[in-house]
């Protein structure tokens, strides 16, 4: 993986050709944590190459776990069976969202767990309520001492209604729920692709998980260990496949992806096609150009499968193009736009709000701002900025391939940590960017 800290890209092509879409960052890392639940090896396929493997990765090794990575053929095999500690703590000073989900595996397999604070990009609060919420209800105790979380308790079905639907708290709640005894609930559950993969997972292991009507997840604890006796191949990350479909109609090029299902994206391509994209299926790919003028939208992200707000930034950048007026409306992080005014030294000009107009009012409102104002068309002239989170990274990217002049990104850390070499494929579609 590329070491250096800084971009530098020269604008002005148009992005053209195929790519190839790597395993989803956000199913990968689960499936290595979930991975601490079974006692067989596990076969990890399509494993993307990001800084957020090698951070899950450290997580789990210090805790005792083998981890053979193979990044040549892009598979993992992750064997928990040796574990023999219960500390989720960070070896190096890189983070992520993944040590608080050891908690339930841990609680599993040592009765006890002190579980290091997530750390991640920074995007809001993030706080853990969510987390502390479920294993209270699953019958833990918990005390928090500065940086860590102390654990302990046996796991025990319960009825879990969380307020919001959040991702990690619901992957959370399913890995404590797996052994736990009798029945746990968990209402008002999120319903991301990668959580569906987890589910799989859990279940092909041989735990015991079903939905309801109202697709509450119910999980019958079992006694019996989980085991996996074939690899897992990871699915497309949809993400990426957004944000190179974003680029493609951004530089008014033509990209063919691969590797990506349609059902996991259909609300992000119907906005790119209200904006101006002409978007084509055949059998394997998709493939994205723009098609008319773009025209500005209103844009809200929420969990799935409404817009996510990890597509936000990239149709910021879009929709800076449009003649007209769009506003996005970020209600999942309360502090999301901090790379707005990193575009704005490139040449844009987003504005930023406490308000929710046009929107409905929701949880943020006068307190956070959260609303983005586009008033397009706008032209990025380049210059140097600081990337100041993973998909505000490729933004920042895209706007210097724009750019009339030459665009100096710093902190290139966080576009390695969650895209898998973002600068062969790039360069392979005609960009020209490098590090240094
Ligand atoms: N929240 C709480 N309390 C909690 C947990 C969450 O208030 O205990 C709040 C968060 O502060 C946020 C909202 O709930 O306002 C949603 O957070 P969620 O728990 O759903 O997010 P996450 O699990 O921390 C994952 C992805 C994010 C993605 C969000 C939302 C991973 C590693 N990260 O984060 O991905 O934005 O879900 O879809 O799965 C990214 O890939 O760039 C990224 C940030």
């Amino acid at each position: 993986m590329e070491t250096q800290d800084r971009l530098l890209i020269h604008g002005g092509t148009p992005l053209s050709g195929t790519v190839r879409i790597s395993g989803a960052k956000n199913e990968t890392t689960k499936l290595m944590v979930a991975s601490a639940l079974l006692d067989s090896e596990v076969v990890l396929e399509n494993v993307p190459h990001i800084g957020d493997v090698d951070i899950t990765s450290e997580l789990l090794q210090n805790l005792g776990a083998t981890v053979h990575y193979s990044p040549d053929k892009a598979t993992m095999r992750v064997d928990a069976r040796s574990l023999k500690k219960h500390e989720a703590i960070y070896v190096s000073n890189r983070g992520n969202r993944l040590s608080i989900l050891l908690a339930g595996p841990l609680l599993y397999r040592f009765g006890q767990a002190v579980v290091q604070k997530p750390g991640g990009c920074k995007i809001g609060d993030r706080p853990l309520d969510l987390h502390i919420h479920y294993l209270r209800a699953l019958g833990i105790t918990i005390e928090e001492e500065g940086n860590v979380i102390k654990l302990r308790g046996t796991l025990r079905g319960n009825t879990i209604a969380f307020p919001y639907k959040s991702v990690g708290a619901t992957e959370g709640a399913l890995l404590a729920a797996v052994y736990a005894s009798g029945e746990t609930v968990i209402k008002n559950a999120a319903n991301e692709p990668e959580i569906t993969e987890q589910i799989k997972f859990l279940q092909r292991a041989g735990s015991l998980i079903e939905y309801d009507a109202n697709q509450d997840i119910h999980v019958h604890g079992v006694s019996r260990p989980l085991h996996l006796d074939h690899p897992i191949t990871i699915i497309g990350d949809r993400v990426e496949a957004i944000s190179y479909a974003c680029a493609a109609v951004a530089s008014n090029g033509s990209i063919r992806l691969e590797g990506i299902q349609q059902h996991q994206i259909i609300t992000p391509l119907t906005a790119l096609r209200q904006i101006g994209a002409r978007i084509a299926f055949d059998g394997k790919a998709i493939t994205i150009s723009r098609d008319h003028t773009l025209k500005p939208l209103n844009v809200e992200t929420d969990p799935y499968p409404a817009f996510a707000t990890d597509y936000q930034q990239m149709f910021a950048v879009v929709l800076s193009l449009a003649s007209g007026t769009s506003y996005i409306h970020e209600t999942v992080h309360d502090n999301r736009f901090a790379y707005l005014g990193q575009l704005n030294k490139l040449g844009g000009h987003f504005e930023v709000s406490e308000t929710c107009k046009p929107f409905a009012n929701c949880r943020f409102s006068s307190l956070h701002n959260h609303t983005a104002k586009i008033a397009g068309p706008m032209q990025f002239h380049g210059g140097m900025a600081e990337i100041t989170d993973l998909r505000a990274a490729f933004a920042l990217v895209m706007a210097g391939l724009l750019s009339s002049q030459p665009t100096h990104l710093s902190e290139a850390n966080h576009l390695l940590r969650g895209y898998d070499h973002p600068i062969e494929k790039l360069t392979r579609l005609g960009a020209r960017i490098e590090l240094g």
